[in-house]
């Protein structure tokens, strides 16, 4: 077996766009429409205006985007949903648009986004706006989305990462952190229908039983099998990676474990899930993770891997310092 070598993957790699700039697109996903995959994500802030501990993590900026048809090669789009001045407005900054994803609606034609909306000046708490899921749309892909406002999935809860996963048959799932404070309740993941617009939640909901203090899901599907990989719950501190699986998005999730080959120091290779996508035209699945840095957030590094599905219905991930589509 090769030799493992720890710094081989704790690199912090700069990922730059078609103009030289730092990609700076947090925790998004990747949409694919019309030839062209769209890389969104929330925008950090820089340094120099935020000193402080973790004072990056906000965005005074918005949800960004950049496009590629190749995956290499990244233009930006520009910001999709913008951060506000009117202190009066939920999109005052610094605020945060965690873990946005974009969904397109065949029976609408509207692109639907939700985000782990946390309000000014961005910090996680119990309070009005402080763990809610936001939701803005746009009628095309890369244009100035409007923001309709945040809530709450289920009463009494604070919502923290959360994704959103668009099924075969058109009908879309929210999957989020459910963090209770008033009852005791476990946080787990939850999964929760969506309208047939994608605008509202439905009571068609699942307590992901066995996913108890995960976070960061990232959904695949393939040959009969939908797997989540997830984090553990350390902050922006890397830790172990566990999978699940089942057949039907509302029924029982089955822990399939770690799904990372060799990740000796049981970090998920030093990284964090964000999301997974398929590459047009090809069998490949890749996952994004992001490896955070708190010290300046702007540097912080994608690390994008193939899934690759096992014959037994399981998921591996191997870390691979460069890798193409071929
Ligand atoms: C992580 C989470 C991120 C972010 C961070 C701290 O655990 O996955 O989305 O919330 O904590 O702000």
């Amino acid at each position: 077996m090769r030799e493992f070598k720890h710094g081989e993957i704790n690199e912090f790699v700069d990922w730059h766009d078609t103009d030289g700039n730092i990609i700076n697109a947090s925790d998004g996903g990747i949409i694919f429409v019309d030839g062209k995959y769209h890389w969104y994500g929330m925008a950090f802030r820089d340094l120099p205006f935020c000193p402080g501990p973790n004072g990056g993590q906000m965005t005074d900026i918005g949800v960004v985007m950049y496009e590629s048809t190749d995956l290499l090669n990244w233009k930006y789009e520009g910001v999709i949903l913008e951060v506000n001045s009117d202190p009066e407005s939920d999109l005052f900054g610094p605020m945060r648009f965690e873990r946005p994803k974009i969904v397109y609606n065949d029976k609408t034609k509207q692109f639907v986004l939700w985000c782990h909306y946390v309000k000014y000046p961005g910090n996680h708490g119990k309070g009005y706006g402080e763990g809610d899921l936001g939701l803005a749309v746009c009628d095309s892909v890369n244009g100035k989305y409007k923001w309709l406002g945040f809530s709450k999935p289920q009463p009494d809860c604070f919502v923290r990462d959360m994704t959103v996963y668009k099924d075969k048959d058109g009908s879309a799932y929210l999957i989020y952190d459910k963090h209770v404070y008033l009852n005791g309740e476990d946080r787990c993941l939850h999964v929760i229908k969506l309208s047939d617009d994608y605008l509202s939640y439905t009571d068609t909901q699942k307590r992901i039983e066995s996913a108890t203090w995960r976070e960061a899901p990232a959904v695949s599907y393939k040959d009969g099998y939908y797997y989540i990989v997830t984090s553990g719950l350390t902050g922006w501190n890397t830790n172990q990676a566990k999978a699940f699986r089942t057949k039907h998005l509302l029924d029982e999730w089955e822990d399939i474990g770690d799904p990372c080959i060799d990740d000796f120091t049981h970090t998920t290779f030093n990284t964090q899930s964000t999301n997974a996508f398929c590459v047009d035209g090809t069998d490949i699945q890749i996952i994004m993770f992001e490896r955070h840095n708190t010290s300046n957030f702007l540097k912080s590094s994608y690390v994008w891997l193939p899934i690759e599905f096992n014959d037994n219905n399981t998921i591996s991930l191997r870390y691979k310092k460069e890798w193409n589509l071929k």
